[in-house]
This record gives structure tokens, C-alpha cells and sequence, in this order.
């Protein structure tokens, strides 16, 4: 199985990135951003990109992020019934975090196995598994658009994976056959036009915007987390149970910044490259530090893209 390296150029090779592209240059006014995303659609399944990369940045940014959201993805895990002793599935595992935080919650008796299709990723989270002495997490290489395994599960899970995917529908049709009859499917996804900040920072909306925008040039579902509903029912599964939840963060310490910034860094290449931000204008080694200063300046806080979490159980 071969893994797809941070490249933009290779990016733009893969006929459906460079489909994206050519239907919003050809439709859509660069300057304006649209924010309806495409439609979760029943097309064959097609392979996804991931336009952030796999570099060691970005296999950091996950980790950093991780801490950002952990909280939010043991809340829905709880609301789910992740629980004592299953077997679970986590899909688009990244750098593990999501499989570490599932296997805290099935313990061990239970086995958790983490699945990615970066073979750096993979590589990263088993050795995070060893260095913690973690002995019921396993982690292999693979396509969640292809998914062959053996065995069926009692919880499949993914955190920010089906945003990234060229048909999330179909995905969790596939998923669901790796799923016994009334075992969970749990997902937890952002809703990235969320961000948010009171009273309003210039510097942070302006991130917020390069973020958003380049996603959606480079084919991402910003929006996500709040087509789950749709998503789980157009895959035939029941009408998922959801919540949401987001960080709101202020003050000089507060990490968000830093994080921000790091998202900044990883696309930076592909902003460039898809016409959203200049690397004179963003100013990378410095933005962080100005917008911590004109947060805290004005006493403000920022809002963190929220994350849903959507969760059903198998039907008979
Ligand atoms: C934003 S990261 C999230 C990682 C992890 N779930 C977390 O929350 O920390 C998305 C991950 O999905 C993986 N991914 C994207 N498309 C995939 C696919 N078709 N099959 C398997 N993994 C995929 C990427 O390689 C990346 O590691």
C-alpha cells in the first residue's frame, strides 16, 4: 500500500483534487468565498487526498491538536457507550491519539485497532503505542475507501477523517459492514466555518479565512460535522444521536494560538499554491505571538472550530 507524502504538486496531479480545482475556477469567484460545500454524493468511490500532508509538522500538529480536542472526543465517546472490552476500529488513526484515547475506554480486555493510510502516520502512532507500553492498541497501513479486514468490530470510530474524503457516504457504507449487527458507528467532525472572536480580531479571522479557504479549494468538507445526519442516513444507517462542542480560548497562555498557527504551517504550501495567501503576507515565524497580542489586548477570546460527534447503532 503505498502512502501519500506531503507534495503539492503531487497534490494537484490526483485527477480529483484537480477536478475541485477546475469546477471552482470555473464557477466560483475566487475572491468570494462560498461556503456551501459539494453535495455528499452516491458517486463510485473515488480516493481521497490529504491536502495537510504527512510531514513531521504536520504528524506534530495532530498531537497538538489532539490535546486541543481529547476532551471533546471523551465526551462523545461516552455518549456513545464506548465501553469495557470491545473491539474497535478507529479509522484515519493519524499519529493514534484517537485509538489511545479508545483504548483507555475499552481497557484491557478490550483491543482497539488504528488504521491510516499514511505509512508515516502509522509508524509514528505505533511507536507512541510502544513508548506508552500500550498492549491492546495495534496500528496497520490501509484505505478507508478499500477497507478489507477480517474480523467485524463492535465500534467503529474517526475523528476528522470523512472530511477529507471524496465521498463520505459512501465510506460509511463500507465502515458499517466492518460493524457487528447493533455495534456502534462514532464520528467525531469539524464544523471549520465556526471560528469565532469577541470582540472581533482582525489577525485571527484573517487565519481563520486562509484555513477555511483552502480546504474548500483543495476539496475538503469544511462543514462536515454538521452533514453527519445526512451523511448516516443517506449510507442507510439509523439517524445519528449528535452534540457539539468547541474550545474557547483566551488570555497570553492559552495554546490556541500556537495551534492556529500550526494549521497555518501546514497548509501554507498548498495556500500558496491555490492563490489563497502569500508566504511574505502571512508572516508565519511572527503571527502568533500578534495574535496573542490582539487577543489579549482587547480581553478577548477566540472561538476554536466546533466538532460534532454523531453516533448510531447498527440496524438488524
Ligand atoms: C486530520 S487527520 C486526523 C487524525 C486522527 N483521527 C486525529 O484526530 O488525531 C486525518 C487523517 O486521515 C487520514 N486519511 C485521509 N484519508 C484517508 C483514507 N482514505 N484512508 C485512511 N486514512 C485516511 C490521513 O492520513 C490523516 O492521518
Amino acid at each position: 500500500m503505498t502512502s501519500t507524502g506531503w507534495s503539492g504538486a503531487a497534490c494537484l496531479r490526483c485527477t480529483w483534487a484537480l477536478k475541485q480545482l477546475v469546477v471552482f475556477l470555473t464557477f466560483a469567484n475566487v475572491d468570494k468565498p462560498v461556503l456551501e460545500a459539494k453535495p455528499l454524493s452516491n458517486q463510485p468511490m473515488q480516493k481521497s487526498v490529504y491536502v495537510f500532508g504527512h510531514s513531521e509538522n504536520e504528524l506534530q500538529r495532530l498531537i497538538e491538536q489532539s490535546r486541543f480536542f481529547g476532551g471533546l472526543t471523551e465526551q462523545v465517546f461516552l455518549g456513545a457507550g464506548l465501553a469495557s472490552g470491545m473491539r474497535v476500529l478507529d479509522v484515519g488513526c493519524g499519529a493514534g491519539d484517537v485509538s489511545f484515547l479508545a483504548a483507555k475506554h475499552v481497557g484491557a480486555s478490550g483491543r482497539v485497532l488504528g488504521m491510516d493510510k499514511s505509512s508515516a502516520s502509522v509508524a509514528v502512532a505505533r511507536e507512541r503505542a510502544e513508548a506508552a507500553k500500550l498492549q491492546n492498541v495495534t496500528f496497520i497501513e490501509g484505505d478507508v475507501t478499500d477497507l478489507s479486514l477480517e474480523h467485524s468490530f463492535d465500534a467503529v470510530v474517526g475523528r476528522l477523517v470523512l472530511m477529507y474524503l471524496p465521498d463520505p457516504v459512501a465510506a460509511l457504507r463500507q465502515i458499517a459492514t466492518h460493524v457487528r449487527t447493533d455495534g456502534l458507528i462514532v464520528f467525531h467532525e469539524m464544523d471549520a466555518t465556526g471560528f469565532r472572536s469577541l470582540p472581533y480580531s482582525p489577525l485571527f479571522e484573517k487565519c481563520a479565512g486562509w484555513i477555511n479557504e483552502t480546504c474548500r479549494r483543495g476539496g475538503i468538507e469544511t462543514q462536515m460535522g454538521l452533514k453527519l445526519h445526512q451523511a448516516f442516513v443517506s449510507a442507510g444507517l439509523p439517524a445519528p444521536q449528535m452534540i457539539l462542542g468547541a474550545r474557547i480560548e483566551g488570555g497570553p497562555n492559552s495554546p490556541a494560538y500556537e495551534y492556529v498557527v500550526q494549521t497555518v504551517r501546514s497548509l501554507l504550501p498548498m495556500m500558496e499554491q491555490l492563490g489563497v495567501a502569500k508566504v511574505e503576507e502571512v508572516q508565519i515565524e511572527t503571527l502568533a505571538q500578534r495574535m496573542r497580542d490582539e487577543v489579549t489586548s482587547g480581553g478577548g477570546v477566540i472561538v476554536i472550530p466546533p466538532l460534532v460527534g454523531a453516533w448510531a447503532r447498527k440496524p438488524l
